[in-house]
């Protein structure tokens, strides 16, 4: 086994100190009125992970900011204080090591499916992708609890999100952990004092009974898809899946434009980020 010296030991302390810190921080000042891009900057840049986070994610090809955002209140303003504070959040939570690669690949493309599907019927862009963001954090909870629990979210992310599907993963959950991950999400969405409306959303991002509001379809759609396009499904099997799975707002013909452009989009932010 690899030595750990203690300077990386430390290393790693104040990072995830700063984290902390920065994540409570900021949770607070993005929900003032007056707070601007300067402030918010400010706040970002004593955790060091983040400020490289933000400043990738900014310059990426998704934002077509064609690599010239070089500041940190520029590259804040490009995102959007909500996408900013989702970030944090994940890093804070990513700091006791429970958010693998594959985690955030799969946050990402739901985060940009969401977005689309937003774009398509109406709802906030940007409120649907920052919420996708971090829609799966109660994985990230549970995983820290049990590591063997990570294993079976990689063979999950493969298979394509059916009722059934969704039923069953929500049972098997609640009867090993007492809690599935929708409902421990939500809750660490409410202690972060996120919007009711918000929380409700992750909450039933798995049981959807009817929209609560477009965010929800946006995310439970977008989730769809990001299953879709991580399942080793051929275009034409996965097309029909999506035809079925996703409410009537995409014609067939759109179909394929939209799973293309998710699937070259999140992987251009993906790559973009790591
Ligand atoms: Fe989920
Ligand atoms: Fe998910």
């Amino acid at each position: 086994m690899d030595l750990v010296s203690v300077e990386e030991i430390n290393q790693r302390i104040e990072v995830f100190e700063a984290s902390q810190a920065v994540a409570g921080r900021l949770l607070t000042v993005v929900e003032r009125d007056d707070v601007g891009a300067r402030e918010v900057a400010t706040v970002v840049s004593a955790d060091p992970v983040l400020v490289q986070r933000v400043m990738r994610m900014a310059n990426s090809a998704f934002y077509g900011t064609g690599g010239r955002v070089r500041e940190l209140h520029a590259a804040i303003a490009v995102l959007g204080f909500d996408a900013v504070r989702s970030l944090a959040l994940t890093s804070f939570v990513e700091g006791s090591g429970t958010i693998t690669p594959q985690d955030w690949e799969h946050s990402i493309t739901t985060a940009v499916a969401a977005g689309e599907v937003a774009k398509i019927i109406g709802a906030d862009q940007q409120q649907a992708f920052s919420l996708a963001l971090l829609h799966d954090i109660g994985e990230a909870v549970i995983a820290s609890l049990d590591p063997s629990y990570q294993a079976s979210l990689v063979a999950r992310r493969t298979a394509p999100l059916t009722a059934e599907t969704e039923q069953m993963m929500l049972s098997e959950e609640r009867k090993r952990y007492g809690l599935h991950h929708a409902s421990i999400g939500a809750d660490i969405l409410a202690s972060w004092n996120f919007h009711p409306d918000l929380v409700q959303a992750v909450a039933q991002h798995h049981t959807p009974k009817g929209s609560l509001s477009r965010t929800h379809a946006a995310l439970v759609d977008g989730d769809r898809i990001a299953h879709l396009i991580s399942s080793d499904l051929d275009l034409g099997a996965s097309q029909e899946l999506a035809g079925i799975l996703l409410p009537n707002y995409v014609s067939d013909a759109q179909l394929e434009g939209l799973l293309g452009s998710v699937r070259v989009r999140s992987l251009s932010m993906i790559a973009d980020l790591f």
